[in-house]
């Protein structure tokens, strides 16, 4: 258990991490920040009061200021807005630039040693902003957008193959877009490669409403994107961090050689342990992957073009 976990931002997303850390007591104060006088207090007293139905002792405190927040051992981020109808991605990108940026300065100054796990979108962008701004090594600057993608992956397939959920093994990885990488040739249902379950129609089909799962959701709520699934990305990110566990997970990480690609935040394999990213791990692609790969990054690349931090 930390002493003291914040969440900045405390919208949907955001609350929804508090109330998981909190349930899964991962650290003794869980201290949510949002710019909104009153919203995140209330949210705070309101799930520190379901502590005694639901066993936790952990303290939820919410707050205008960073002054409670001083001291974290580890930053959650997701602050930000909702792409607006007729925002483009490259407006949305420096809108929320400039609000991950504010926070950033904030972190540095009263959370110098914390771990971030960055949640914001673009996450790529957002993940590189925060690096830049708070000067944290690469260990401590890591965004959550791969464990998501892959359990929206996982769903799909455990739906079409008609077997447990927890049966399927698979990593999703690049950017977190329409470019995203799902690993084909890495899935595995309960050891056996996934293309002798599947035909190659419904695959390709899979890792389509994968890549579209953002906004399918979006499309269904009208206002407002996903957060039980990102929450809970988030939270098995953290308690990855938290119990010193060695997970290989797939995670936004800073690479500096790593697949070919350098300079920017992409999607890779990444081992979580009580430093943050322990190491990244290059593992065998197939070449359409290695190429899809290639151009997640180039699309990265583009985004990151398009803010000035
Ligand atoms: N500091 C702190 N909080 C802020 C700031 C800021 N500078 N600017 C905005 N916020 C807060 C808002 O007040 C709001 O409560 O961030 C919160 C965002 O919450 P929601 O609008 O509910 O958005 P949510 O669904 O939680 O998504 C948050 O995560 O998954 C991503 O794309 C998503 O970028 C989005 C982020």
């Amino acid at each position: 258990m930390l002493n003291k976990i914040t969440v900045v931002g405390a919208g949907n997303v955001g609350a929804t991490v508090a109330q998981r850390l909190a349930e899964q007591e991962l650290a003794r104060t869980v201290v949510m920040v949002d710019v909104v006088e009153g919203l995140p207090q209330g949210k705070a007293l309101d799930q520190w009061q379901s502590g005694p139905i639901e066993g936790f002792d952990t303290r939820v405190v919410g707050a205008n200021d960073y002054g409670v927040a001083a001291g974290s051992e580890l930053v959650v981020v997701t602050a930000g807005i909702a792409r607006k109808p007729g925002m483009s991605r490259d407006d949305l990108a420096r809108t929320n630039a400039g609000i991950v940026k504010q926070v950033a300065q904030q972190l540095k100054q009263h959370c110098s040693q914390a771990i971030v796990v960055v949640v914001s979108n673009p996450l790529d962008v957002m993940c590189w902003v925060t690096k830049q701004v708070t000067g944290f090594p690469r260990e401590r600057v890591i965004g959550m957008a791969g464990v998501l993608d892959t359990a929206r992956f996982r769903a799909f397939l455990a739906d079409a193959v008609r077997v447990s959920v927890e049966d399927i093994d698979a990593m999703v990885l690049g950017g977190h877009g329409d470019t995203m990488v799902p690993l084909i040739s890495h899935t595995t249902v309960s050891g056996i490669p996934v293309a002798q379950l599947l035909d190659r129609a419904t695959l390709d089909q899979i890792v389509q409403r994968t890549r579209d799962g953002g906004a399918e959701i979006v499309g269904l709520l009208k206002t407002g994107s996903a957060f039980y699934a990102p929450s809970a990305a988030v939270v098995q990110m953290v308690e990855a961090i938290v119990r010193d566990k060695h997970r290989l997970l797939p995670c936004a990480a800073w690479v500096e050689g790593e697949y070919g690609l350098s300079g920017m935040y992409v999607g890779v394999p990444c081992k979580l342990a009580r430093g943050g990213l322990e190491q990244i791990v290059e593992i065998e692609l197939a070449a359409d992957e290695r190429a899809a790969l290639r151009k997640s990054a180039e699309q990265v690349n583009e985004s990151m073009a398009a803010v000035k931090i």
